[in-house]
């Protein structure tokens, strides 16, 4: 059977890695969270206290240090950034609250894309982010531009956090959701926004189930007609 590349791009917490991840399991497809990338650098940024101006420094951390990915023994995701297991570390508050202004760094995002790409030649790959569809995987076969009200995705988030002992208020989480989605659909590079041959699909009040099958029907049907080809 042949493989596609399927691109999920949306807001934070529409529901892209969830369903991702699914799907990838699914088709024994590799899944790669872009988003868990740009909080690795904004941990690193942090923990040196450097600033937008300092991004050749960031650039060498980086280097220093490689993003890479692992399965924890209940078989979720793990993240690394060198050989520190930094998972929970890149969902704190200080990350999330700052991931903005690393993720609007050209040169960050030229490197991170590049070995976004080079992860994606090994064979089929779902990738969640704001720009796969448009930057990464131009030439993706499936585009899904996931969306949903702020006040589900504050809800969705709450719930998450809550599941990994983040304590958060939910006002603070909507005006951080909101804050985040401007800030994403309007820096210079790479913006978020939806490919024009993109499906956006709204997930407001739609289970989990639901997002994953209409995904999953497309990129089966998809997959099949790669193989008659
Ligand atoms: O998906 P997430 O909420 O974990 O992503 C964290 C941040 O990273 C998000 O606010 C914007 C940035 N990001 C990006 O700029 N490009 C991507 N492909 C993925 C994430």
């Amino acid at each position: 059977m042949n493989t596609i590349q399927i691109a999920i791009d949306g807001p934070a917490s529409s529901g892209k890695s969830t369903v991702a991840k699914i799907i990838a399991k699914k088709l024994g497809y590799i899944y790669l969270d872009t988003g868990a990338m740009y909080r690795c650098v904004t941990l690193l940024a942090l923990r040196q206290g450097y600033q937008a101006e300092q991004v050749d420094l960031i650039l060498a951390d980086i280097d220093r240090n490689p993003i890479s990915f692992g399965l924890a023994k209940d078989g979720s995701q793990t993240v690394f950034l060198g050989d520190e297991d930094v998972t929970l570390a890149i969902r704190q508050n200080d990350v999330t609250n700052n991931v903005s202004w690393v993720s609007a760094l050209a040169s960050v995002r030229e490197k991170l894309v590049e070995q976004q790409q080079k992860i994606a030649e090994t064979g089929g790959i779902i990738m969640d982010g704001r720009d796969i569809g448009t930057v990464v995987l131009p030439q993706a076969e499936l585009k899904i531009f996931l969306i949903a009200s702020v006040d589900e995705r504050a809800e969705r988030r709450y719930k998450e956090n809550l599941e990994k002992g983040i304590e958060t208020d939910l006002e603070t989480l909507k005006e951080e959701i909101a804050a985040r989605d401007y800030k994403d659909s309007h820096r210079e590079v790479s913006p978020l926004i939806e490919a024009e041959d993109a499906i956006t699909f709204d997930t407001t009040g739609i289970s989990i189930d639901g997002v994953v099958d209409f995904i999953l029907q497309k990129a089966l049907a998809l997959q099949e007609k790669q193989s008659i080809k």
